[in-house]
């Protein structure tokens, strides 16, 4: 059977990684969380006190990083590596996500980040959700989703993931935090988060996961004609 690249772009807290996780498994795909790596990039900056306001700093901190996804054989999921070290359990928490959109929005970053991807992507056979799939990184996928869902809705999914990690938080802090990501990564000048010309609109306001597994599912299964 043809294999072919879903790319799953959208607004902050819509449900991506979880629904391309699903449907990479579905399809026996490699699933690629592309914020993950903005994250760990983040992290590394934060721990290495790099000033991203001082380019030569950036590159210099760049050249330094070596990406990987890593299978844990335990969950089936791939966990994002830096210089050999699970950075997973430090990148989702309130530090990081309040910084990432400002890491996000440097060139070089970009430039570095979508290089590694398009090498995960080159032999197909893979769900790569993030901001800028279907426009930058693969801009031929087979299939390209637009996901987006109100962001109230956004919001209490994103609480209910981060109590049920015993994160303590607010409702308006989340609404405050998704609406702050959704402005940075809309209005930035490097690839900023556009709906493709050719990208399928998903709204998950009123799905369930489950649901959203099955429509994506059944517009991948339609382009590889299973
Ligand atoms: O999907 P996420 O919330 O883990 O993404 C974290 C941040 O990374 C988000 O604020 C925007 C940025 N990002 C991006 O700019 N491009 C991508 N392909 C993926 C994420």
């Amino acid at each position: 059977m043809e294999k072919i690249i879903i790319a799953l772009d959208g607004h902050a807290g819509c449900g991506k990684s979880t629904t391309a996780k699903a449907v990479a498994k579905e399809l026996n795909y490699v699933f690629i969380d592309t914020g993950a790596m903005y994250r760990a990039v983040t992290h590394n900056f934060l721990t290495n006190e790099v000033d991203i306001a001082d380019i030569n700093d950036v590159n210099k901190a760049l050249s330094k990083i070596s990406l990987k996804f890593v299978l844990n054989p335990s969950t089936g999921i791939g966990e994002v590596h830096v210089n050999g070290q699970n950075v997973e359990p430090f990148i989702r928490n309130m530090e990081i996500t309040s910084r990432v959109s400002d890491v996000a929005a440097i060139k070089e970053v970009r430039v570095f980040c979508v290089k590694e991807q398009q090498t995960m992507g080159k032999d197909k056979g893979i769900v790569m959700d993030g901001r800028d799939i279907g426009t930058v990184v693969f801009p031929n996928a087979e299939l390209k989703v637009f996901m987006t869902a109100d962001v109230k809705v956004r919001a209490k999914r994103r609480l209910k993931e981060m109590e049920s990690k015993g994160v303590s938080t607010s409702l308006e802090d989340v609404i405050a935090d998704i609406e702050n990501r959704d402005h940075i990564d809309s209005t930035r000048k490097e690839s900023p988060l556009k709906k493709a010309d050719d990208a399928v609109v998903v709204d998950t306001s009123g799905l369930t996961i489950e649901e959203q597994v099955a429509s994506i599912l059944k517009l991948a299964k339609a382009k590889i004609g299973a």
